[in-house]
């Protein structure tokens, strides 16, 4: 199946029993026994529930995976394969990563003893030497938040292979649309569906899926002992969202070329970070390994009063955190996504604060190109 049939026809189809063709929602919390521990395949809704199951069903073939499991939001689904580790163990994570997943990693899960080194993982090089004996793995976001570096995801995955530690891969900006971490070695990938899988700014969820029965039993364990579960509504959105993923992405992507063009040939910005752009230090990297560049984009105005003028002028870009929606959002990752990460560490990474990050969403691009250009005036 080719992946926009994937997006309709993956996962558990429609109803069995009605011919619906959208999976039900089952707004359950516990099931009738034909006999005591004689049950129907569910038993309690945090251990499974069928909508949730179709959703993970779904997740689960468009990532190529082994098993699928759904979260109430990325963090939960970052943070409960993170207690697959146990006190004393150590990962490498990607140095831009979401300002969320270094602030659970360096302020919660240090806590329980697991701790963090972050490294630049677009340099192979800095990850063999970082390994150490309590290393369990390489967690990677590519491309990155907001920076959008690219890290190599085959060569890592061999590294992690050789020295007997799990590649884990957040693929929020990507999507299973464009790129498949675990066909490239990964063992697991993680999704904040919040962004482009959901794609209308109606539902904070995260998924995983994992390419080992063991890793997939290991982590239904933790999701049903610890609970963070997705409920059936917000399921049941996230799987309607997914449906329309293909042509959202190909939008997306077509839209955000064109805006990069323009800012490639504007005075007044001075940096572009893009995947797509032939000048980029990976570019070729991401070609090999994603079938899209996406729609994430952050370029730098100079200053901090020049990025706060473009974002108080625009009018079609909403200012707001988050992204993969079909409205095109406008942030300054300094002052809001990444205001977690403390200001040397920003500078150090390059995340200045005249960096602008924007979601570009699926409004006519001639109306983008406008109030971008009428934005950055004076
Ligand atoms: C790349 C990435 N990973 C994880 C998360 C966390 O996901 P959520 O907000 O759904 O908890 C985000 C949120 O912005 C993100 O951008």
């Amino acid at each position: 199946m080719r992946k926009k049939t994937q997006l309709i026809h993956g996962g558990i189809f429609g109803d069995e029993k009605t011919g619906a063709v959208s999976v039900p929602i089952y707004q359950v919390s516990t099931y009738k026994q034909d006999g005591p521990g004689n049950h129907r395949g569910y038993e309690y809704s945090r251990t499974g529930n069928p909508t949730r199951h179709a959703l993970e069903e779904l997740i689960k073939d468009l990532e190529e995976g082994k098993r699928g499991f759904a979260f109430g939001s990325g963090m939960a689904a970052m943070t409960a394969v993170m207690m697959l580790f146990s006190q004393g163990d150590h990962v490498l994570m990607t140095d831009d990563v979401y300002g969320g997943s270094f602030r659970v990693i360096t302020k919660v899960l240090n806590r329980f003893g697991v701790e963090a080194t972050f490294i630049n993982t677009s340099d192979l090089n800095s990850i063999e030497k970082e390994i150490k004996e309590n290393t369990k793995a390489v967690f990677i976001e590519t491309p990155t938040n907001p920076l959008l570096k690219i890290t190599d995801l085959e060569e890592v995955s061999k590294i992690a292979k050789e020295n007997g530690i799990l590649t884990i891969v957040d693929n929020t900006f990507s999507t299973p649309y464009w790129q498949n971490p675990l066909t490239l070695g990964a063992d697991i990938v993680l999704h904040s569906a919040t962004k482009y899988l959901g794609g209308h700014s109606d539902v904070v969820a995260g998924l995983v899926v994992v390419n080992d029965e063991k890793l997939g039993n290991d982590l239904h364990f933790i999701q049903n002992s610890t609970g963070g579960v997705l409920g059936p509504q917000d399921s049941w959105l996230l799987m309607r969202g997914i449906k329309t993923l293909g042509i959202r992405m190909e939008e997306h992507e077509k839209n955000t070329s064109e805006i990069v063009r323009f800012l490639s040939g504007h005075k007044g910005v001075s940096k572009i970070h893009y995947p797509g752009l032939e000048n980029h230090p990976n570019h070729d990297i991401a070609k090999k390994q994603s079938r899209g560049f996406g729609g994430m984009v952050s370029f730098d105005v100079g200053s901090a009063e020049k990025a706060e003028s473009v974002l108080n002028k625009v009018r079609f870009f909403t200012l707001a955190e988050s992204l993969g929606a079909v409205e095109s959002l406008i942030s300054i990752p300094a002052l809001m996504t990444h205001a977690s990460i403390p200001a040397e560490r920003r500078a150090e990474l390059g995340i200045t604060d005249g960096l602008i990050r924007i979601s570009v969403g699926l409004e006519d691009v001639e109306d983008l190109l406008e109030d971008l250009e009428q934005a950055l005036e004076g």
